[in-house]
């Protein structure tokens, strides 16, 4: 059982005592619980046994593709139909998807009401459950629509992992790598060393990772500055991500991310802010825990277009996050076409 105390809210990893405390301070007039099927299948039962009063079950389909308007209009209405009011409580229990479209549904009905995130994925519960950020894409685009706001708690179980794929959890524990090499070299250190991702003993390493996040948004919540360091990797990462979204081998987040991180790494050491040494140990540490997939990284040039579209950019210019060392980052840095192409060679160079 961990606890991490943030401004406005608690974010607590495995307890069930707490979660039903703040259920029982709420007091709600109706309690709404947004899934997916498979977060039905999963987690809800589990989740149930906690909830004493009538519960009411919002089913959506999973996925990104499904987290648009249309379905907040879905949620809405049910929201709507069965009778939910300013004194109603929504948990959203699932992955990004559920968490980011819940919350925003959450915020917007009646102009706010409360919302419990319950992330049942290794990604949200150490990265999309925590900063407050909420909402949906539109036109295909992420993350266009939406607000910040804090939820009236967060909480982790990190048995939920054990029902997610082995893809999926690859995929979350980019975010871990990611936080440790900005923010935290032992957690780094840790982390790079594991093997067998999908059966590692997760509470401490969530509780880490998830203090690295809490620490750097609750400085800068509207991402004026620090805040930009969680961009680390995925800058490149978003690029190959976007690449190859709509192919027969799209990328999930956390393996684009992975490439990302080993050629931000690069990006790194050619401004001479980590060694030679560090930047090896990163690039074999990220492919033995991915592999290396070098038909990923082509062609740079359209990879650099696509960077050149990314909302974070100044008057066309890339920026990047990169590391200042090994468990600290920088950001805002321009680095020239140049550079970035030399990234790309470095990561498709032969093991
Ligand atoms: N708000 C933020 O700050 C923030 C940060 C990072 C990412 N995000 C968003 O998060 C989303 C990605 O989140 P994600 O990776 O969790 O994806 P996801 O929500 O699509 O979940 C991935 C898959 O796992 C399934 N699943 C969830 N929990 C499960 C469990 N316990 N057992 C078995 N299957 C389970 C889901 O049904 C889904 O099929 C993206 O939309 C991204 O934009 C938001
Ligand atoms: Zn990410």
């Amino acid at each position: 059982m961990k606890n991490i105390l943030c401004k406005n809210y608690e974010i607590h990893i495995n307890d069930w005592s707490a979660f039903q405390q703040v259920y029982k301070k709420i007091a709600p007039s109706t309690t709404f619980i947004l899934v997916d099927e498979n977060t039905e299948k999963y987690c809800l039962l589990h989740l149930l046994e906690y909830i004493e009063d009538t519960v009411q079950i919002i089913r959506i389909p999973s996925g990104e593709q499904n987290k648009n308007l249309t379905t907040c209009q879905v949620v809405w209405t049910k929201l709507m139909q069965n009778g939910a009011d300013r004194h109603s409580l929504i948990i959203n229990l699932g992955g990004g998807v559920i968490g980011d479209l819940g919350g925003f549904c959450a915020a917007t009905y009646m102009r706010g009401i409360r919302f419990i995130q319950m992330p049942t994925t290794l990604l949200s519960q150490v990265d999309a459950s925590v900063g407050g950020k909420l909402g949906v894409d539109l036109l295909g685009f992420k993350n266009m629509v939406g607000l910040i706001k804090d939820p009236d708690g967060v909480f982790i179980f990190t048995d939920f992992l054990l029902t997610l794929p082995g893809d999926q959890m690859r995929s979350g524990y980019a975010e871990l790598l990611k936080h440790g090499l900005i923010a935290d070299k032992n957690v780094w250190e840790t982390l790079s060393k594991n093997t067998g991702i999908e059966s590692l003993e997760y509470e401490n390493l969530v509780y880490e990772s998830v203090l690295i996040k809490k620490n750097v948004t609750e400085q800068d919540p509207n991402e004026k500055g620090l805040r930009k360091i969680l961009n680390f990797g995925h800058t490149i990462g978003h690029a190959v991500e976007s690449y190859w979204m709509d192919s027969r081998t799209p990328l999930l987040h956390g393996e684009a991310v992975a490439i990302g991180l080993v050629s931000e790494a690069f990006l790194s050491y050619r401004i001479g802010k980590i060694t030679e040494n560090e930047l090896f140990d990163i690039r074999n540490s990220i492919l033995r825990l991915y592999g290396h997939h070098p038909k990923f990284v082509k062609p740079a040039e359209e990879l650099i277009q696509i960077m050149g579209h990314d909302k974070k950019n100044h008057h066309g210019s890339i920026r990047f996050a990169l590391l200042d060392s090994v468990g600290h980052a920088c950001y805002d840095v321009h680095v020239e076409n140049g550079a970035i192409e030399e990234s790309f060679l470095f990561y498709k160079e032969k093991i």
